[in-house]
């Protein structure tokens, strides 16, 4: 079976990340929410897994990422975490657990990295947040960034279309990226805007910029497991490329295994005791 093949088993850390975009090495990076699919991910050779707050549509069946919880996003970190031995574990910090003040974010985020074990987290926004990502990246732990589409701020945009067209947001998009670089967070996460700006960002700043739906100028890509397995239906935006077609692979499968209860073929004199 054909497949990633490095012998680098080193497990990932966020400075060897900014070493990979200094020698051009792109990096690779996906979610996983539990302990076997991480296990999988993991020994194929991923570079960075992010428990992604996406665990609300694609694992809890929501419409948005609003309703996750901390004690969700730390249940699916630990399961994660137990999973990993090389990939770099960025945990998601979930709506409504740092938008309130620097206090209650640098609380949860010991809260997430205590409980889960995981390296790193991830928090959406610039300017409106950035006390707070100051505050806990003062108290060690690392941070990631997320700009462009930000997922958590739906209500406001009412709509998932592409970000940052316009000039003033995509200034403001810049500007914020360098706040975030100057803040300490590690690498940022560019979600849903144009190539041209994105390829912009990355050459600006030192820190690698990780994009989805943000073309092939930025240092690395993350996609949604589950939507590049193709587990997920009906969810086709234009950056997806579906590697498997799990969905028809895990049907035909659960068939077969109907049609042989049903017929009394399984089990048979093997096995059983
Ligand atoms: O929650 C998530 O899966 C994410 C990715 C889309 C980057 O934030």
């Amino acid at each position: 079976m054909a497949g990633y093949i490095s012998n680098d088993n080193r497990k990932v850390t966020t400075h060897r990340l900014i070493e990979m975009k200094q020698r051009g090495e792109k990096i690779s990076m996906l979610t996983s929410y539990d302990y076997t699919t991480a296990q999988i991910v993991d020994q194929a050779g991923i570079d960075v897994i992010l428990v992604g707050d996406s665990a609300s549509n694609v694992m809890a069946g929501n419409v948005t990422t609003l309703p996750m919880t901390l004690e969700q996003m730390i249940y699916h970190g630990k399961s994660v975490v137990r999973g990993v031995k090389r990939a770099l574990v960025v945990v998601d910090m979930p709506f409504g657990s740092y938008q309130g003040n620097e206090l209650e974010g640098l609380s949860s985020a010991i809260r997430i990295m205590k409980e889960s074990h995981a390296d790193a987290l991830k928090m959406e926004g610039g300017e409106e947040i950035i006390d707070t990502v100051k505050r806990i990246i003062s108290a060690g732990i690392p941070v990631m960034g997320h700009l462009g589409l930000m997922p958590q701020s739906i209500n406001r945009y009412g709509t998932y279309t592409v970000r940052a067209k316009d000039e003033s947001e995509a200034n403001k998009l810049i500007q914020d990226a360098h706040l975030l670089e100057e803040a300490g967070c590690f690498g940022i996460v560019l979600e849903k805007i144009p190539a041209s700006l994105a390829a912009r960002v990355a050459k600006e700043v030192s820190i690698p910029i990780i994009g989805i739906g943000a073309g092939g100028g930025v240092d690395g890509q993350v996609l949604v497991v589950t939507d590049m397995l193709g587990m997920t239906n009906g969810f086709s935006p234009r950056f997806l490329r579906r590697y498997a077609n799990l969905n028809e692979v895990m049907t035909q499968a659960i068939g077969r295994y109907i049609e042989d209860v049903k017929s009394c073929d399984f089990p048979n004199e093997k096995e059983q005791y």
